[in-house]
């Protein structure tokens, strides 16, 4: 896709899963790239094998890392063109049963450090009159998901807050799209505390996943649900009484912990 060649794209969490196969797409297609995510090896490896890339490590879980990133990026004298916030983690298990600490993390990196990545770079692409963010968020955005509420909670506030973006800045020919895959093969499930067998008996691969977001994207769409199952599955629970998708939301996700806390 010559769309992307030459574009400069800030991908966060580019260390693995989705984030990591977004990295190895783009650069397939000649963009240059900004890499941030905790695992400072592995980006200086990842930025060594492509053609045009640099690593800011750090932690978007801490208050002050946007800022210093945004900064960072500033000095280098890099315009970005498009910001791709896709860090985030999900945790498993019973609301109490969990440590606020755990949950103070995940809304940070889930909610703010995107909400603040947001305000700096789409500041300077209204000015420019150019750019786009895409913001990660998930199937689970649409359904409340008991023993992973925070999680599909934080997401729910991502799918709202992109939308409503894309409709404040679609006229400043700025892209926003928000993309909320379902279960997808990654590195997700082990800090979520999940099995790596899907839940509902498809899972989807992060290259899947990527695809269909540039394609997405390139068209200017606001929002893309990955495949046609879960495309189903929200329709579906769309139509069924909250009651029951809660049950069915709820027992799908204790079948998919391995650690039964409950
Ligand atoms: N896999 C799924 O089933 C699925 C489904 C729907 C949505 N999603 C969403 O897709 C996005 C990517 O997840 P993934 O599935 O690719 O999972 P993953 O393989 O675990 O990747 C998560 C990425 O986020 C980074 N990250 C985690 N904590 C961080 C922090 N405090 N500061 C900076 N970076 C941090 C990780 O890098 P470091 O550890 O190096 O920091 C890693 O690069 C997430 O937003 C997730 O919610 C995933």
């Amino acid at each position: 896709m010559d769309y992307y060649k030459d574009k400069t794209v800030l991908i966060t969490g580019a260390s693995s899963g989705i984030g990591e196969n977004f990295a190895h797409t783009l650069n397939k297609m000649g963009a240059k790239l900004i890499l941030t995510a905790r695992s400072k090896d592995k980006l200086e490896k990842m930025v060594q094998s492509m053609n045009n890339a640099v690593s800011i490590p750090g932690d978007l879980s801490k208050k002050e890392f946007p800022e210093e990133l945004y900064s960072k990026i500033n000095d280098m004298k890099i315009k970005v063109d498009i910001v791709i916030n896709n860090a985030g983690f999900g945790y498993s298990g019973k609301f109490l049963n969990n440590s606020m600490e755990n949950y103070n993390e995940m809304i940070n990196l889930n909610i703010c450090s995107l909400t603040h990545l947001t305000h700096l770079f789409l500041k300077d692409m209204v000015e420019n009159k150019s750019g786009g963010i895409i913001n990660i968020s998930s199937l689970a955005s649409f359904q409340p998901i008991p023993y992973f509420s925070i999680y599909a909670a934080t997401k729910a506030f991502v799918t709202s807050f992109t939308l409503s973006l894309y409709e404040e800045y679609r006229e400043k020919n700025i892209n926003i799209l928000g993309v909320c895959p379902g279960y997808t093969k990654t590195n997700f499930n082990k800090r979520a505390q999940m099995d790596s067998v899907p839940v509902a008996g498809y899972l989807m691969s992060s290259q899947e996943v990527v695809d269909q977001s540039l394609r997405a994207y390139k068209k200017g769409k606001f929002i893309i649900i990955n495949g046609k199952i879960n495309r189903f599955a929200k329709f579906f629970t769309s139509l069924i009484p909250k009651k029951w998708s809660l049950k069915m939301a709820s027992s799908i996700i204790k079948k998919g912990m391995s650690n039964k806390q409950w």
